[in-house]
């Protein structure tokens, strides 16, 4: 095993497989859906046909007679259960209402004894509606656009003076970039188990935060907080539509305690659509204007995007452009526009990934206008503090991403100019855009057990979405006490575990890992504590930092034959266990190097205690575009990113490759359509709505730039979960310029798009 200069351990930053891959490649890892239990019962959502209007009647009567069915559930026999404030909730209609506020909305659960059962009657279940005009057309309503009540608008700001700026301009870019409404589809659907044992109540949920689950269904149910247990062991994705308790979940629990029996709400594909969100419409004006030398003097971005009748759900496409590029002169806006469509929610890379398009685009435009080399442009506004609020970055090697990124691509032998290369009937081109997310650390607690053969084990209220959060947790845990990884074993998707923030904003590593390090480390500490004061011990009175761990024996530095296990020290100290718990949070550590000796701050505590903590990367590829058809292949794909410490090359990479490739569907096939009559999301199926397959995604290589980064966590490591579809979206648009000289700037580029002047 690979060991640090102190002699201890390094199993972190290795490209370890997965401690679950076993498990889910056999099937092995249970999801909420496969979950059975005795007397096992299922229900059905029933949805509401239009978009607005009122439920005038529901006849439930043919659905109460048919086989099987224990309840039809509808507002005439469900009291209205109380709108929950943690976690806000996307829906904050009742449960079940007369009020239709979108299509999909639920009207009626019918609960029978076997799925097919219920099917059958959630079908007999007729709605009267009093159906009127919905409002669908964001461009349409942007008169109506309105600044939302949050104080949550990030990047909002005024700084210097556009108009001033723009009087100073050589060039300017003034375009309006849009992305569309699309949907998360994680590969497993949301499911929920409820089961209720007197007044306590289990749930199985999918979910991406089982401790908000759980404080939702207590609130909901008024139930106090041990007594509402979530569980979620394995997660098949997430990417924001299980950030938040959506209505199935309460409904099922509601069920459940109806029949008195344990219930299960399995959501179809075409369900997914509905009632869990999607990422907002969005529609970005943004005017860049810059020097001849390409310095940047105005920066304006005035953005809206669409919400619900239920809610103000803002997209904070402006969060990139105020904070991206040095610029004195920036205006950020955010207008939310209702239509009558389902509440939106968070989606990988909320904000950052659909206005670093719009920003990221615009730069490419300017480069093109100044005839600058992009990444040149780049280099030029680099902003070496954060331009939106002035602090330093705890870390930042985006420079050092450009250079990498840019050697290993070839990006130095690029002709710039646009549609010259051809091959046969493919135009060629390349592309480039910066990548960027914040480095988000919430408050997470961790416990780890060392137990009488020196095992470890380690549990945390965070869950693993599918990305590698038991391996991550499993290498953190092994290194921080000195143990091989096959003694530790880490538990996590259960709200009765010490709490942890719910997985989304790229902050459950950092999180969960911080709190993990911390308590291993302190649970050494003391082990190593009780070695040092045993006087029977070969290593008596020996400093704790002459002390190497690894692989579960502790040894003096420099003789190794001075050397005893974690198994012999509990044994000769009698414990069978020792426990030990720890909290970590953002703060506390700022201002001075995490682990650096007290006494270390600056000064002026209060002011050096800001930085700004953020991930960032470049994006280079190479696109090849069919001249007859208007096709785009991806051919060629190459990344740098410095995301702090690496805790495991292969789940770290994955994760940035994911996320590129989501950047490719979001760039080329992604768009949910509405009918415009009903409201109703039309192709919600996955024939219909296109996501990346294989033969979509090239070879795609992602690089890592080194970076110590001792402010950002204890752990040291920024999250890497959305960073990859940054950048990724504008660095295929840029390719398809440069390829065929035709700007595009409405997501996503399809084919007619990508044909349009040839045709006209
Ligand atoms: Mo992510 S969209 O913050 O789950």
């Amino acid at each position: 095993m690979a060991a640090d200069e102190k002699g201890h351990q390094s199993l972190v930053g290795q490209p370890m497989d997965r401690v679950d891959g076993v498990l889910k490649v056999t099937g092995g890892a249970r999801y909420a859906a496969e979950l059975e239990l005795p007397g096992l019962v299922h229900a059905v959502l029933v949805e509401c046909p239009v978009a607005r209007g009122t439920l005038t009647a529901l006849d439930t009567r043919a659905a109460e007679r048919a086989p099987g069915v224990l309840a039809v559930l509808t507002r005439k026999n469900v009291p209205p259960l109380p709108v929950p404030t943690t976690p806000p909730s996307g829906d904050s209609t009742p449960l079940l209402d007369w009020t239709l506020n979108y299509s999909g909305q639920v009207v009626a659960v019918v609960v029978a004894s076997t799925l097919e059962q219920a099917e059958h009657a959630a079908a007999l279940v007729k709605a009267d509606v009093d159906a009127e005009r919905p409002e669908l057309d964001l461009e349409q309503r942007l008169d109506t656009g309105f600044v939302p009540n949050s104080s949550f608008r990030p990047g909002e700001q005024t700084r210097g003076n556009v108009e001033q700026g723009l009087s100073g301009a050589a060039v300017k870019i003034d375009a309006v970039y849009r992305t569309p409404t699309e949907h998360h589809n994680p590969m497993e659907p949301h499911a929920t188990v409820a089961a209720w044992d007197g007044d306590r109540l289990t749930v199985y949920d999918a979910t991406q935060g089982v401790t908000n689950t759980a404080q939702n269904l207590c609130e909901l149910f008024g139930l106090a907080r041990e007594d509402v247990r979530v569980v979620d062991p394995f997660v098949g994705g997430g990417f924001g539509c299980k950030g938040q308790s959506w209505p199935h979940t309460p409904l099922t629990a509601l069920a459940a305690k109806v029949v008195k029996r344990p219930v299960k709400c399995a959501l179809s594909r075409r369900q997914m659509f509905f009632t869990v969100g999607h990422r907002p419409q969005t529609r970005q004006a943004n005017l860049l204007a810059a020097r001849r030398d390409g310095t940047l003097v105005a920066l304006r971005h005035d953005a809206h995007n669409q919400t619900s009748r239920l809610d103000e759900f803002l997209e904070p496409t402006g969060a990139a452009p105020s904070m991206l590029y040095a610029c004195d002169n920036v205006s950020v806006r955010h207008h939310l526009v209702r239509l009558d469509l389902s509440p939106p929610t968070y989606m990988r890379a909320p904000g950052e990934a659909s206005g670093n398009f719009g920003l990221e685009t615009a730069m490419d435009e300017l480069a093109v206008a100044l005839v600058m080399d992009p990444v040149e442009l780049r280099l030029k506004n680099h902003a070496d503090v954060d331009p939106s609020t002035g602090h330093p970055f705890s870390s930042k090697s985006l420079k050092a991403c450009y250079a990498k990124g840019a050697e290993a691509f070839g990006w130095a032998k690029r002709d710039p100019r646009p549609g010259v290369r051809r091959e046969g009937h493919w135009l060629v081109g390349t592309g480039m855009a910066t990548a960027s997310y914040p480095a988000n650390f919430r408050p997470a607690a961790a416990c780890a057990v060392m137990y009488a053969d020196g095992s470890v084990r380690v549990s945390c209220g965070t869950q693993d979405l599918g990305t590698g959060t038991y391996t991550i947790l499993t290498q953190v845990a092994a290194d921080a006490v000195g143990v091989p990884a096959s003694k530790v074993r880490v538990e996590l998707g259960d709200s009765r575990l010490p709490t942890a923030p719910t997985s989304g904003g790229s902050c459950s590593a950092t999180s969960a890992g911080s709190a993990v390090l911390l308590a291993c480390r302190t649970l050494r500490s003391r082990v190593l504590q009780y070695l040092t004061s045993d006087e029977g011990s070969p290593l008596f009175n020996v400093k704790a930092t002459e002390l190497e761990t690894r692989d579960g024996v502790v040894s003096l530095r420099g003789d190794p034959s001075k050397k005893t296990s974690y198994a012999d020290i509990l044994g000769r100290w009698g414990k069978r266990q020792v426990e030990q718990e720890a909290f970590a949070e953002p703060g506390r550590e700022r201002g001075r190097p995490f682990g650096a000796p007290q006494g270390t701050e600056p000064a002026d505590k209060g002011k050096s205690a800001e930085y700004t903590m953020h991930g960032f990367g470049a994006q280079f590829c190479e696109v090849k575009v069919d001249v007859d058809l208007g096709t785009v292949r991806v051919t060629r794909w190459t990344s740098a990113f410095a995301l702090g410490k690496v805790l495991n090359e292969k789940t770290l990479t994955s994760q940035l490759r994911g996320g590129i490739v989501w950047g490719l569907g979001m760039a080329l096939e992604e768009e949910t359509l509405v009918d415009p009559t009903t409201g109703r999301f039309v192709n919600t199926t996955l024939s219909e709505y296109h996501v990346p397959v294989n033969a979509d995604v090239p070879p795609i290589e992602v690089l890592l730039v080194d970076e110590q980064d001792e402010l950002v966590s204890p752990l040291g490591a920024k999250g890497a979960g959305e960073i990859g579809i940054t950048g990724a979206v504008a660095a295929i648009g840029n390719a398809i310029f440069h390829a065929t000289g035709q700007r595009l700037r409405d997501l996503p580029f399809t084919l007619e798009k990508v044909l349009g002047p040839q045709v006209t």
